[in-house]
């Protein structure tokens, strides 16, 4: 057994009713509670041990939270109701450094999780989990370089997470993109590349997080873990024009109910959320290369003469006449972590827009 296989075991055996303990890996430790072979933690590890050395592996700091264990303070906020189901989780957050990502990010840690920053933009993806950890005075957050279409990157950004904190309970695969065209024109390169980052990128992910969750949760078979994937209301209906997007996401719907039919044996379920638009977010308002810009150039409103035109012309399709916040998101996703008795759903979050049959 290596540290890999150690860590998440720990935080499994750890198990409090609703999570187990933040778990730091070290190489070197000097004394500890605890000292053992590998083949023995499982039957001298007891509840409350904040410090092991497995011999031949390295040592393992126990805590509360992330400063808990390396440093013996635990000022996690109290939190009750919907919120309290992540306090002290880890989260991961897939495309996390800016759009819906950040937001998610940025609520899941006011919500007293912590969380990893996963992202191709890894140095926005630090000075976003640097600014939060700064404004909490905590270790709330910590970035991570991840190509999530690429299986090395994903596979190396797993074992960075279950070294640094022992395990995954909350993975949010939302890194995602968009490349709109017709299917008589578009080109096969950018038709995979919107494939190979929406859809492929989820399937590695959840292969290589679903066995850190199943480690987790074999010692008490009572341990919950989360796989929520970040679609959009294109996986519910289909979209004119952007069929590589639209099929990307309900691919990953099909992947949602199919991973979540398998990993219900290790008491992982696996949701997918389906956003309606975020008009607030880069992607719509960016002032160069935002979609209301692009829409306004193109003519596509008839009558817009400004962005504004273009956007009150978008609102107007949303039933509940405003766009999709993180915060609208997030809910969901604490939705799918509070319910134990829920599994492989597509949980629209649109105003409305799109309702299901
Ligand atoms: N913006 C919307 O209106 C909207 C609506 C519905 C669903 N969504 C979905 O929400 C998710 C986030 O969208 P957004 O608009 O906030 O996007 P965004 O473009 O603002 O941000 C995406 C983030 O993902 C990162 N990223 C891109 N490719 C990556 C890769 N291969 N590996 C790791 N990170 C990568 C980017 O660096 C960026 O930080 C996507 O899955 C998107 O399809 C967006």
């Amino acid at each position: 057994m290596n540290e890999l296989e150690i860590a998440p075991l720990l935080r499994g055996l750890s198990f409090d009713g609703e999570k187990g303990a933040i778990v730091v890996f070290r190489e070197t430790l000097g004394e500890a509670e605890l000292v053992c072979a590998p083949e023995e933690l499982a039957a001298k590890f007891a509840p409350g041990i904040r410090s092991v050395k497995v011999e031949g592996v390295g040592g393992f700091l126990l805590g509360e939270d992330y400063d808990d264990a390396v440093g013996g303070t635990d000022e996690a906020p109290r939190a009750t109701g919907r919120a309290a189901v992540v306090r002290n989780k880890v989260c991961v957050v897939t495309g996390g450094a800016q759009g819906f990502g950040e937001g998610i990010v940025r609520e899941l840690v006011a919500n007293g999780a912590l969380v990893f920053v996963a992202d191709l933009n890894a140095e926005g993806a630090r000075r976003l989990a640097d600014e939060l950890n700064e404004k909490t005075g905590r270790t709330v957050a910590f970035g991570v370089a991840a190509n999530v279409s690429d299986e090395d990157s994903v596979k190396a950004m797993i074992d960075e997470i279950v070294r640094t904190a022992g395990g995954i309970d909350l993975f949010v695969s939302n890194a995602g993109v968009l490349k709109a065209g017709s299917v008589k024109e578009m080109s096969l390169r950018d038709f995979r590349f919107v494939t190979d980052v929406n859809y492929v990128g989820f399937f590695l992910c959840t292969k290589h997080v679903a066995p850190v969750m199943e480690k987790m949760n074999a010692p008490t078979g009572r341990y919950f873990t989360d796989i929520v994937s970040i679609a959009s209301k294109s996986a519910l209906e289909g979209s004119n024009k952007n069929g590589a997007y639209a099929g990307s996401k309900f691919g990953a719907v099909g992947l949602t109910q199919s991973f979540a039919k398998e990993l219900t044996a290790d008491h992982t379920k696996v949701n997918v959320v389906c956003p309606g638009n975020f008009f607030d977010g880069p992607l719509w308002s960016d002032p160069e290369r935002g979609l209301f810009v692009q829409y306004l150039n193109a003519g596509k409103v008839p009558g817009a003469e400004t962005v504004a035109d273009v956007k009150a012309f978008y609102e107007a399709q949303v039933p509940m006449g405003r766009g999709c916040y993180p915060v609208d998101v997030t809910r969901a996703i604490l939705y799918a972590v509070e319910q134990k008795y829920e599994t492989g759903q597509a949980i629209p979050v649109t105003g409305g827009q799109v309702m299901l049959n």
